[in-house]
């Protein structure tokens, strides 16, 4: 199982979001995505409760795991993420980031994904200011920043988010925390460069990977490349 101590700090890493691949041939797809440079693989569950959509879980997830050996950075877009840690990180999760909108106990949760022996993000819909993290941020390990409304993938970048990009990575460094900045939703060659210089560290990409006229490799370089090409304007 990987962890994210062994993506070394300050370096642009893709996470490829699944939601945006071919569901007709996911172990293809996948083995692509691998073969393209991607380190991650980020895997969008919806439930139709916390969003208005419903995805794949668990069971999906599962041989999927047997087959690759990418981090698997699963985003809980569900209700009760706590009833179901156990099922994710079964499944292989290596990452189980849920969203502080939840109907959950925040702490209980954090402490059940951690006693499973998996990583804890936390992540927070455009309307929920930064701060609603803020209390929580030295008991996890990475902040997911949607920079669209969670529930659907190819959604436009919201710009208007990249301010609290900048409050969590201020914050960050303020308090002397070893959390990762994660940003997903409508991130691609452009808008990559934004995210990096705001702070974000970990790139979700799904439409600008799985869906790239070049192919993946070309998708998953580009955006490295673009992001690394600006350093942090906010420390
Ligand atoms: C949105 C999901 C995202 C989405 C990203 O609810 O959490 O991970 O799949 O897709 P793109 O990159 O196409 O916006
Ligand atoms: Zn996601």
């Amino acid at each position: 199982m990987s962890k994210l101590a062994d993506f070394p700090k300050g370096s642009i890493v893709v996470s490829p979001s699944l939601l945006a691949a071919d569901f007709g041939k996911l172990d293809e797809q996948i083995a692509e995505v691998t073969a393209a440079g991607a380190e991650m693989l980020h895997l969008d569950v919806m439930d139709g409760a916390l969003v208005p959509n419903i995805s794949f879980g668990a069971p999906v997830i599962k041989p999927l795991r047997k087959k690759s050996s990418l981090f698997f950075d699963v985003h809980l877009m569900i209700e009760h993420p706590l009833r179901y840690a156990r099922m994710f990180r079964e499944a292989g999760a290596d990452l189980e980031t849920f969203h502080i909108e939840c109907a959950d106990d925040i702490d209980a949760t954090i402490a059940a994904i951690h006693a499973l022996g998996a990583e804890v993000g936390i992540s927070l819909k455009p309307a929920t200011p930064a701060e609603a993290i803020f209390p929580y941020l030295d008991k996890i390990d990475m902040v997911l920043v949607m920079t669209v409304e969670p529930g659907f993938g190819g959604q436009s970048f919201m710009a208007d988010q990249l301010p609290k990009l900048a409050a969590f990575r201020k914050e960050i460094t303020r308090r002397n925390l070893n959390v990762r900045l994660e940003v997903d939703g409508g991130v691609d060659e452009k808008t990559v460069r934004e995210c990096a210089a705001y702070g974000a560290e970990i790139m979700v990409a799904g439409t600008a990977v799985f869906r790239h006229p070049e192919g993946m490799a070309t998708a998953v370089s580009r955006l490295k490349d673009a992001a690394s090409l600006l350093n942090t304007k906010v420390q």
